[in-house]
């Protein structure tokens, strides 16, 4: 199928009933669906469909930055892209070569490209579905340029939820974090599961942007109300942002209701701290599974 800009969309589909949509523009997932046909990532009802820029929600791919450390456009190209579909990728480790339903996407620099970024790579994403729902990202990043290149990343990932106060995360207590409201200046987390059950429990600021630091390799993201628990398992990634805008971000964007805040959480696997350095010929890989399973679970099952 053609998304708004008549660009191709791809539909991963399991034999249970769950889907998976991907945007060949920004390799951007745009929906994640469980097998009762339920949307569990967010989008806002404001997206602006304009390319190049990405719209707001799914999961974009920020590389090869996240944030606006330099020259580049915030979160780097990547997401504002037009990605190809690759037929034969360079086979992945057996543990991911799992088939039920899956895209093979492939990001490359053309000499325009590298007037902003003069680094030369290959950059592949696999989007599966597996036969139980869970949809694993796996980005292959290859430097095929004569020098090294560093990179920062993450997998901007908006999930859908029932109401923000009834949201808590497990598994980022007591680490340390960098708040991207401070200048990225580093803090310690308290002892407690995260929670954001009002502007004043967020202070000193009034919403949410942190980078946490050496996370877990299972963060559970936990709603109430809806009695499911999203689970995040990431290998090659770090850190976690998570981030909220709140009332008065979200009213100051242009491409997101005033109130939708309350409807989304995003908990991003990344690669932020340490950037990733590549010599010549090198690759990383960085996955992320994401699941959505009834409330009751904890990251030790
Ligand atoms: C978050 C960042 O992940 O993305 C925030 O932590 C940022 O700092 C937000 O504001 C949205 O970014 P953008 O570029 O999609 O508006």
């Amino acid at each position: 199928t053609k998304d708004w800009n008549g660009i191709d969309q791809v539909v991963l589909r399991n034999s249970q009933g769950a889907s998976a949509r991907v945007s060949l523009h920004g390799a951007q997932v745009i929906s994640w669906r469980n097998d009762r046909g339920e949307e569990l990532l967010f989008t806002t009802s404001k997206a602006i469909f304009k390319s190049p820029k990405a719209m707001r929600g799914g999961i974009s791919i920020c590389f090869p930055q996240f944030g606006n450390c330099h020259a580049l456009e915030q979160h780097g190209f990547a997401r504002n892209k037009n990605w190809k579909i690759e037929d034969n990728p360079p086979p992945l480790h057996p543990k991911d070569s799992f088939g039920i339903s899956f895209v093979d996407l492939l990001l490359k620099p053309v000499e325009e490209d590298l007037k902003f970024w003069p680094h030369r790579f290959e950059f592949r994403l696999r989007v599966s579905l597996t036969s139980n729902g869970n949809l694993v990202l796996i980005s292959r990043i290859r430097n095929i340029s004569w020098k090294p290149f560093s990179f920062s990343l993450a997998y901007h990932t908006h999930f859908s939820v029932s109401d923000i106060s009834e949201v808590r995360i497990e598994g980022l207590e007591t680490l340390d974090y960098l708040d991207n409201l401070s200048q990225r200046e580093r803090f310690t987390e308290q002892g407690d599961a995260l929670t954001f059950e009002s502007e004043a429990s967020l202070l000193p600021h009034p919403n949410i942007d942190r980078v946490y630091l050496s996370s877990p390799k299972c963060v559970a993201v936990l709603d109430h109300e809806k009695k499911r628990t999203y689970v995040i398992r990431k290998e090659g990634l770090p850190d976690m942002v998570v981030w909220n805008p709140w009332e008065k971000k979200s009213k100051a964007m242009a491409d997101f209701g005033d109130e939708e805040y309350k409807q989304m959480l995003c908990v991003n696997a990344a690669a932020i701290e340490k950037n990733i350095t590549l010599k010549p010929g090198e690759e990383w890989t960085g996955r992320v599974e994401l699941a959505a399973v009834p409330s009751s679970f904890c990251c030790d099952e």
